[in-house]
């Protein structure tokens, strides 16, 4: 047997990768792929410029001519009505409203992590957080909650398909489900109002409208798809440093009110959106290169959150780097809506893992990837419980 079959394939060095882009090939492609955006200044160019580059990139030509369009994958006048609308009920207030609620769900999932001297990160804490705190703004109780994760998971492993291809029967299948799910509980909602987000989206009125049936589902599968698996891969993010550089844990044990920073940091270093899409519109030069209209355009956010001409030492972690203007939440119209409820789970959930632990680290650290889109499904660590 040779080498090559016996050794499991080494790690893919994306970031050396990046680095090579932005110094030789800031905008490139391989014959038939998108073009890859590398460089900081270009990457905010291309968010900014929306009347150039489109986020409406589905080239599915079997779109289903009753579905609402996706915010994220919208251009203005559409994009500007949905986020109007939704803006008015994804205020300060109802993410304030969820800081107790997210406060209390890490204490009870890291009270049951560390029973053990070892377990799983990502099933048994940076997965269930989110998943349970968009859940209870869209006002999912708790008998339905393991359906909710279900479904959300089917829609997530098959973005890519719901994007741009045809998405496999089982995102379909869950997506059905989860639509008639939510149809029946915003018929209720209309006559029976509640305190959380979906009962404020199912009754936002402004001169642009309400939101319609097909509005409100969309924008249920949107928060699942944009705020569930991002936030798990910032706590995975701020974990892998803990275990990278052990000193950053008792640092901010001493003094906690560095965690913002640390956070900021983790979200510039780690970036859990690593890539998004936009379609040229127009013939457009970008880097000297000739963009024809309708290709496909990827901006790497996280090789612009690396790109030496902006973060000094930007293969280092420096934990209480100012300013650190990341580009992790996106730029310009399409900015994350999350970023606020991001960053509250981020601090929360790294203050609970400093009250409960003296370190945390990966069991097998070569044993998962990483790098890669998205979150692993699953990571062992090893658990120091406090004194
Ligand atoms: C660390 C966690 C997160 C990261 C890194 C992140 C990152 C991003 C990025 C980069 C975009 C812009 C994409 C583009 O321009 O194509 C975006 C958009 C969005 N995010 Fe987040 N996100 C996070 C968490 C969340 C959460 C928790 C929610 C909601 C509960 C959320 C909701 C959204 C929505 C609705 C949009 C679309 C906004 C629009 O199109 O106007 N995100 N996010």
């Amino acid at each position: 047997m040779s080498a090559t079959e016996s050794d499991p394939a080494p790690p893919a060095d994306v970031y050396g990768e990046y680095r090579e882009l932005r110094a030789s090939r800031p905008v490139s492609r391989s014959p038939g792929d998108p073009w890859r955006v590398a460089r900081y200044e270009d990457v905010r160019h291309v968010l900014k410029s929306h009347a150039v580059f489109s986020s409406d990139v589905s080239q599915r030509t079997n779109r289903d001519p009753n579905a609402s369009p996706s915010m994220l994958f919208s251009d203005p006048p559409i994009h500007s009505r949905l986020r109007g609308l939704v803006n008015r009920a994804f205020t300060p207030r109802q993410i304030a409203m969820q800081e107790g609620p997210v406060e209390k769900r890490c204490e009870d999932l890291m009270a049951r992590l560390t029973q053990k001297s070892s377990g799983d990160l990502v099933k048994d804490f940076a997965a269930p957080l989110p998943v349970g705190v968009i859940a209870a703004m869209l006002g999912v109780e708790d008998g339905d909650f393991e359906a909710f994760k279900r479904w959300s998971d089917a829609i997530f492993t098959n973005i890519g398909e719901i994007l741009i291809g045809t998405p496999s029967e089982a995102a379909i299948a869950a997506a059905g489900q989860m639509d008639g799910y939510f149809l029946e509980r915003i018929d209720r909602l209309r006559r029976e109002p509640q305190s959380h987000l979906l009962s404020g989206l199912v009754h936002v009125e402004t001169e642009e409208g309400r939101l319609s049936d097909a509005e409100l589902l969309m924008f249920c599968r949107l928060l699942l798809i944009a705020g569930n698996e991002t936030t798990t891969s910032l706590i995975v993010g701020c974990t892998r440093v803990f275990h990278e550089m052990p000193e950053t844990f008792g640092s901010l044990k001493r003094s906690p009110e560095g965690i913002p920073a640390f956070i900021e940091e983790t979200l510039r270093f780690h970036s859990p959106f690593k890539v998004t899409i936009r379609r040229a519109l127009e013939d457009v030069e970008l880097a000297g290169e000739s963009i024809a209209k309708g290709e496909l355009v990827l901006p790497l956010i996280a090789s612009a959150n690396r790109d030496e001409q902006v973060f000094a030492r930007a293969d280092e972690f420096v934990m209480d780097r100012s300013p650190n203007p990341h580009l992790a939440f996106g730029l310009g119209i399409h900015t994350c809506l999350g970023a606020t409820l991001a960053r509250m789970e981020g601090r929360i959930a790294v203050m609970s893992m400093l009250r409960h632990l003296d370190g945390i680290a990966f069991s097998d650290p070569g044993g998962v990837e990483l790098d890669g889109f998205g979150a692993p499904a699953s990571i062992r660590v090893d658990l120091k419980r406090a004194a």
